[in-house]
């Protein structure tokens, strides 16, 4: 893989080592970081090496011709000086908004309607070619940009969305259809453009599978915190007797609960979704407050064996540590080995590791996600 933008833009900062190469590296860094709560073989689970991001955003940069009369739209990103670097392509994104990049911008050059103000455009796309681009701009959209919008949405076979200040125009719809074949069984999804998805389909595939190999003999109810758009949540639920998960995003509820109809869990037998942050989910727990939005749930009917948790990066707060704890097992997903660290220093004193897994979701750069299952002491 040699992206013809590698050491100019700021996005991959890997860019001097083979795909192999980079991942080594991260995976001799991980081992290293870990080695004082772990001597296991860590699960490692590849990416392709370009074509693997489902989502993408990047700046419009505007600049004049060579005799200085037109203007010349271009996609842009940050350079190591973080200055503007303009791109025509970019090797990471899925193959879908690849064959579109070109595409739209020729569109979007052709027409002032479109192209004024514009500063930003973010995809969106699903393995089934279903794509959701956002046109972002600094000024007021009105009817001859729906009208316009409407038309190029057809002829590019693409939705679109229009944001400005204060503004969200939807001409067709705000998500797009994802189905994911997991363990040779379809589960479909409706990702909405602003809510929260994995960015690499194949990795988050192979993660809900790695999580679905690694569920403890004993499984009777899961609780689950940090659930999105049910992600992880539905495919477990087939798992286990009953699923609590909770969820600080009402976007995010909405979606999950949108997806059990999808799935055709449309009476929820066994899944239970709570809009309310980690932190107080903590507190309905431990009956140090009564929440309204938990009246109809009997917290004490629940048998939990498992806590599964997917936290941002920050990680765990000290609470929801604590309440982890309790648990006789724990599943933690993690897009920070910072913080994932900081959090198994504490948990590893009650527990002890059993698998640890890295998934390389954002290949040349820094960054990797990984899983730990940890089996009370
Ligand atoms: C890394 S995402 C994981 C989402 C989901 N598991 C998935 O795979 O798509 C973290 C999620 O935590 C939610 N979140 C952030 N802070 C939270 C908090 N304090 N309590 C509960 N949920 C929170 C975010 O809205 C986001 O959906």
């Amino acid at each position: 893989m040699n992206c013809k933008y590698f050491g100019t833009c700021a996005s991959c900062t890997l860019y001097d080592k083979t795909y192999d190469e980079q991942l080594n590296y991260k995976i001799q860094r991980e081992k290293e970081r870990f080695s004082n709560l772990t001597n296991l073989d860590f699960n490692i689970i590849k990416s392709e090496p370009k074509n693997f991001r489902n989502r993408a955003e990047f700046r419009i940069w505007w600049e004049k011709d060579e005799q200085g009369e037109k203007d010349i739209l271009s996609f842009a990103m940050n350079d190591f000086n973080k200055e503007i670097l303009e791109i025509d392509s970019c090797s990471m994104v899925n193959q879908d908004i690849a064959n579109l990049m070109p595409k739209i911008l020729e569109e979007l050059q052709s027409s002032m309607i479109l192209s004024f103000r514009l500063f930003a455009i973010e995809f969106l796309v699903s393995s089934t070619s279903d794509i959701l681009v956002t046109l972002i701009y600094h000024k007021k959209l009105e009817d001859d940009w729906i009208k316009l919008a409407c038309e190029l949405e057809t002829k590019l076979n693409i939705k679109i969305i229009g944001r400005s200040r204060k503004q969200k125009i939807v001409l067709s719809s705000d998500f797009i259809n994802e189905t994911l074949n997991i363990q040779n069984q379809e589960f479909h999804f409706a990702y909405e453009e602003n809510g929260f998805t994995q960015p690499n389909t194949n990795v988050n595939i192979q993660m809900i599978e790695w999580v679905l190999q690694n569920i403890p003999k004993n499984n009777k109810d899961l609780c689950e915190l940090y659930c999105g758009g049910g992600n992880f949540t539905i495919p477990l639920s087939k798992k286990f007797n009953k699923v609590l998960a909770t969820e600080i995003s009402k976007t995010s509820i909405k979606s999950a609960l949108r997806n059990c109809k999808l799935n055709n869990i449309e009476n929820i037998e066994n899944i239970e979704f709570i809009r309310m942050s980690a932190e107080e989910f903590v507190e309905a727990l431990e009956e140090k407050r009564a929440f309204n939005r938990l009246k109809n749930i009997d917290l004490k009917s629940y048998d939990f064996s498992t806590i599964f948790m997917d936290p941002p990066r920050s990680g765990l707060d000290n609470t929801t540590r604590n309440l982890a704890k309790n648990f006789e097992n724990i599943i933690y997903i993690s897009c920070n080995p910072e913080t994932l660290h900081r959090d198994l220093e504490e948990l590893t004193l009650t527990h002890k590791i059993v698998n640890f897994a890295l998934f390389d979701q954002f290949a040349f750069t820094e960054h990797i996600e990984s899983g730990v299952v940890l089996e009370k002491r």
